[in-house]
C-alpha cells in the first residue's frame, strides 16, 4: 500500500509468472490489472509476464487473453499497436504442474531484467496445488533469493478449517519464509477498505468516540445479488461462513477494532490485527445457535429476473444444507470493546449488492425534547465499501416548523465517485507484492487464528441436516432480527 510519505513507486523489473494462465482469474482480473499497471507506470515496462499453460500453443494463449480483455474489461481493451507491445512482454512455458521438469523450464525462462532475476509467482490455481507448486519451485532452486527477490502469491481459501490451514502453512513455510508469502484477500485491496484506516487514524474526532463508551454495536456486511454462478463444486464445500466471513469480513473487523499501530508498517499493523483476533470471545458449542444465523436462498427474483433456489443450481445436491447467508455475532474481550457486539453477515441473492461497516452509537442519555417531539434516533456512521464508496453520518435535526420535533439528517460524503481513477483491488495488491509491502496481506498466524474462531461454528453447522430459507431478492432472513434485537436500531438493512 502506498503510504502518505511514499510517492507511487514503480516496481523493479520482474518476471511475473502466472500459474493458471488460461483461467478465469487471470482473464478477468490479473491481466487487466497488469495492463493498467504498465500503462500508469506501476509495473516496470521491462517486466515479463510468463504464463504457465498446459495444452495451448503460445499464440492460442495470447488470443485467449486478448479475447478475455475485450469481453471482461472493455475499459482497458487495447488497440492493435498497444496490444502488440503488451504481447511482446508475454512468454509462456508449457508443462504439467505435477512434473518437476516444468519448474526447471520455468527456471530457464526467467530473465535477468535490470540487473536482477526478480520473480513473482502468482498461483491463480486451485488451492490444492499451492503446496506442490511451492515445493516444485523450491526443488528447482527458484525460491532462493540470491539473484533477486522471489515472492509467492496465493489466493483464498487458505485451508478449509484450522487443521488444513495449519497444514498448508507448514507446507509453504517448509520451503519459503513468511516474508516471501503473500496471501491475497482482495477486500483489503479495495480503496474504500483502506480508506477506513485513513478515516480512523487521520481524523482526531474519531478516536475519542471509538470505544464501548459511545459505540453500541458494529455491523459489517456484504450483501450480493449474484448466486453461486459456476462455482457449485467449491461453494458446496465452503458456504458463506468460510467464503466471506472467515476471510474478508473478519479482516475488515480487525481494521475497525484494532488499536492504532505504532507505525504504518506491515508487521506493526498485523500485530494489532492479531491482538483483536486473540481477544475475540471463543464460542462454545452451546453458543452457536444463539450467536449465529445460517440460511439458504430459495427461488425468487433479482429485479425482474426470476432466479432458481440454491438447491436447483447446477452441481448442487438437491438436499444440500450449505448456507448461502451467514451471520456471526462476535464479542471482543478487551478494554475498548467489552460489551459491543460485532455482527458480521453476508449473503448471496439478496435484494442489493452492498458492503458496509455500520457504527451505531448509543442513544442520547435522555430526551430533552420529550414533551414535544419524537424520540431522537441513535447516531450512526456508515462506511459504504461498495458500490459508491463513501461515508454517511446520521444525525438528528429539527423538523422545520414551530415544534422541536426531530427527524434524521444524513450527511453523505462520497469517496470514490471517479470510478476511472480508482485502482482495482488487484492493481493495488499486485503492486504491493512487487514493491514488497505486506501490510495488506494476511500473515499465517492471522489466518490460523481466524479459523480457530470459526471452527466451533463449523463443527455445529456440519451436523445440521437442514437449513432455513430466504426468498431470493429479499432481506427475509429468519432470525436476523433476533440476533440484532438488543442492538440500537436492530438489524441494519442497506438502503
Ligand atoms: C470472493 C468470494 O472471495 O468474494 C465470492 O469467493 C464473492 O463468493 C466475492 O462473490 C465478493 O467479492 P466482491 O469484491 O464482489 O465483494
Amino acid at each position: 500500500m502506498v503510504t502518505a510519505n511514499q510517492s507511487i513507486e514503480t516496481a523493479e523489473p520482474t518476471n511475473i509468472i502466472i500459474f493458471g494462465a488460461t483461467g478465469d482469474l487471470t482473464k478477468r482480473k490479473l491481466i487487466p490489472a497488469l495492463v493498467r499497471m504498465i500503462d500508469c507506470g506501476l509495473v516496470h515496462e521491462d517486466s515479463r509476464i510468463i504464463g504457465i499453460i498446459r495444452s495451448q500453443s503460445h499464440d492460442e494463449w495470447l488470443q485467449l487473453i486478448r479475447d478475455g480483455l475485450n469481453e471482461y474489461s472493455p475499459r482497458v481493451a487495447l488497440d492493435n499497436d498497444k496490444w502488440q507491445v503488451f504481447a511482446s512482454r508475454m512468454k509462456s512455458v508449457r508443462g504439467d504442474l505435477s512434473e518437476q521438469k516444468t519448474y526447471d523450464d520455468i527456471g530457464a525462462a526467467l530473465e535477468v531484467l535490470g540487473e536482477k532475476k526478480n520473480a513473482m509467482f502468482y498461483c491463480a490455481i486451485p488451492p490444492a496445488w499451492y503446496g506442490r507448486v511451492a515445493t516444485g519451485l523450491s526443488n528447482s532452486g527458484l525460491i532462493s533469493e540470491q539473484e533477486g527477490y522471489r515472492r509467492l502469491v496465493i489466493e483464498k481459501p487458505f485451508g478449509m478449517d484450522l487443521a488444513s490451514a495449519h497444514a498448508l502453512n507448514l507446507e509453504l513455510l517448509s520451503v519459503c519464509n513468511e516474508k516471501q508469502i503473500y496471501r491475497i484477500d482482495h477486500y483489503l485491496g479495495k480503496e474504500s477498505v483502506q480508506n477506513l484506516l485513513v478515516y480512523r487514524f487521520a481524523n482526531s474526532i474519531m478516536e475519542p468516540l471509538w470505544n464501548r463508551n459511545y459505540i453500541d454495536s458494529v455491523q459489517i456486511s456484504a450483501a450480493e445479488t449474484i448466486g453461486i454462478e459456476y462455482r457449485a463444486g467449491y461453494y458446496e464445500k465452503s458456504g458463506a461462513l468460510r467464503d466471506m466471513i472467515q476471510s474478508h469480513l473478519m479482516q475488515v473487523m480487525t481494521l475497525v477494532a484494532m488499536e492504532p499501530p505504532v507505525e504504518f508498517t506491515a508487521d506493526a499493523v498485523r500485530d494489532e490485527k492479531m491482538k483483536v483476533l486473540r481477544a475475540i470471545h471463543r464460542f462454545e458449542a452451546d453458543d452457536v445457535d444463539k450467536l449465529t444465523v445460517a440460511a439458504q436462498y430459495a427461488a425468487g427474483a433479482i429485479g425482474e429476473e426470476a432466479v432458481p433456489a440454491y438447491v436447483r443450481e447446477e452441481g448442487v445436491s438437491p438436499d444440500s444444507s450449505t448456507e448461502t447467508f451467514a451471520a456471526v455475532r462476535f464479542e471482543i474481550d478487551n478494554w475498548r470493546w467489552e460489551g459491543v457486539p460485532f455482527i458480521l453477515w453476508s449473503g448471496k441473492r439478496m435484494q442489493k449488492k452492498v458492503s458496509e461497516v455500520i457504527i451505531r452509537f448509543r442513544k442520547p442519555p435522555f430526551n430533552l425534547f420529550d414533551s414535544h417531539a419524537s424520540v431522537p434516533h441513535a447516531n450512526s456512521l456508515v462506511f459504504r465499501l461498495q458500490p459508491d464508496g463513501g461515508v454517511a453520518l446520521k444525525l438528528n435535526a429539527k423538523k422545520p416548523g414551530l415544534t422541536t420535533d426531530n427527524e434524521p439528517l444524513v450527511m453523505r460524503a462520497p469517496y470514490a465517485n471517479d470510478e476511472e481513477g480508482v485502482a482495482d483491488a488487484y492493481e493495488v495488491l499486485m503492486h504491493d507484492v512487487l514493491i514488497g509491502d505486506e501490510t495488506l496481506f494476511s500473515r499465517s498466524d492471522e489466518v490460523e487464528e481466524s479459523w480457530a474462531l470459526v471452527e466451533p461454528i463449523l463443527q455445529v453447522w456440519k451436523k445440521r441436516v437442514s437449513v432455513d430459507r430466504y426468498r431470493s431478492g429479499t432481506w427475509e432472513v429468519p432470525d436476523m432480527d433476533t440476533l440484532c434485537d438488543d442492538c440500537v436500531g436492530g438489524w441494519h438493512l442497506p438502503n
